[in-house]
């Protein structure tokens, strides 16, 4: 399949996360959640500035009248490609303040209507590698798709690890893993890195399972599609304003399984994160004397590649509203 992007976007892409990354690395471990969202926020939207796309962001930091920034429907970009944008200028804010592994700056752009336009509110999520594609089903228990899932990897199920954030609305989760002698492995925060660490085969992970933010959802759905593995949603509206948003959004049925290809439709999709703290797949952003570095993951739907990037950024020669230091 032919991009409508050209390959060397992602590069234009990568400075985006990395301003992001770089701008917010200030705020960590300084307990201030706020600033440092939007530091990240700020950097990452001025870079756009600088991308040869035409790109309209349709998952990002709220609606209009909510934020000044990266607000759901702003174009951002110098022109180019038609492209959607997805946002999320740090991911894990909690764990920037407090200095706690996993948080990143991160993005997914996709040919135009390629991401669903999921609202903030939760979604149930399931996600497994390449070699257990089509073993899920969200409507299953998850007991069975542990068994499920562990079959498909040719594995006893008590040989499964499985992420989940640490929260008590997963403890039928736990229950199911404890019974068939499965590890659980928990987070306090960001479930996009514990998504993509089903498909990326080096960090033991087999499964993630359980509730977290939607826009984090389709945001790890465009990793999970460049990879080639498989994750099922299903939006969770907690109250009756939520059920109106999903219905407003064309989907009659709360209930319904939002598959890979619902949650993101196309193969021209590319994924893009810079670690601010340390992390399984990225390193946080690290200072010597003369530079700021960063590290980026980029990732193209349309061939699977996986890219790292490591950045030597220089003090001095870094735009202005870049504060590494
Ligand atoms: P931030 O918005 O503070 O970065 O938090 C993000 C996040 O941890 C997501 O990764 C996750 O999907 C969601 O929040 C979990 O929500 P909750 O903390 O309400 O369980």
């Amino acid at each position: 399949m032919a991009s409508l992007m050209d390959r060397n976007l992602v590069l234009e892409f990568a400075r985006v996360t990395e301003a992001a990354a770089l701008n917010c690395a200030q705020w960590i471990g300084k307990g201030e959640k706020n600033l440092a969202d939007g530091a990240a926020v700020e950097a990452m939207r001025k870079m756009f500035d600088t991308v040869s796309i035409d790109g309209t962001v349709v998952i990002g930091e709220g609606e209009m009248d909510e934020a000044p920034m990266l607000y759901i429907g702003e174009k951002v970009g110098k022109g180019g490609v038609a492209v959607d944008i997805a946002v999320d200028p740090l991911e894990g804010t909690n764990l920037t303040a407090k200095n706690m592994n996993g948080a990143i700056a991160v993005m997914a752009i996709a040919a135009k209507g390629g991401l669903l336009h999921a609202p903030d509110m939760y979604m149930e999520k399931i996600v497994v590698g390449p070699k257990a594609k089509g073993a899920i089903d969200i409507n299953k228990t998850p007991e069975e798709n542990m068994v499920n899932v562990a079959k498909a990897l040719g594995k006893d199920p008590s040989e499964l690890t499985i992420v989940m954030l640490d929260r008590e609305r997963h403890q039928h989760i736990v229950q199911a893993a404890r019974k068939l002698g499965a590890r659980c492995k928990f987070i306090s925060d960001g479930d996009v890195s514990p998504v993509i660490a089903t498909s990326f085969g080096a960090e033991g992970v087999d499964m993630m399972m359980g509730t977290g933010g939607a826009p984090e959802g389709v945001i790890a759905a465009a990793a999970i599609k460049c990879m080639g593995g498989d994750m099922q949603g299903r939006l969770k509206p907690e109250n009756e304003a939520e059920v109106q948003r999903v219905h407003d959004m064309g989907i009659a049925d709360v209930d319904k399984v939002l598959t890979l290809d619902d949650l993101v439709s196309t193969d021209d999709v590319c994924f893009i994160a810079t670690g601010v703290t340390n992390g399984d797949m990225l390193r946080g952003v690290r200072f010597t004397d003369k530079h700021a570095i960063t590290h980026t993951v980029v990732m193209r739907g349309v061939t699977g590649t996986v890219r790292f990037i490591e950045a030597y950024h220089d003090y001095d020669k870094k735009p202005s509203y870049v504060k590494v230091k």
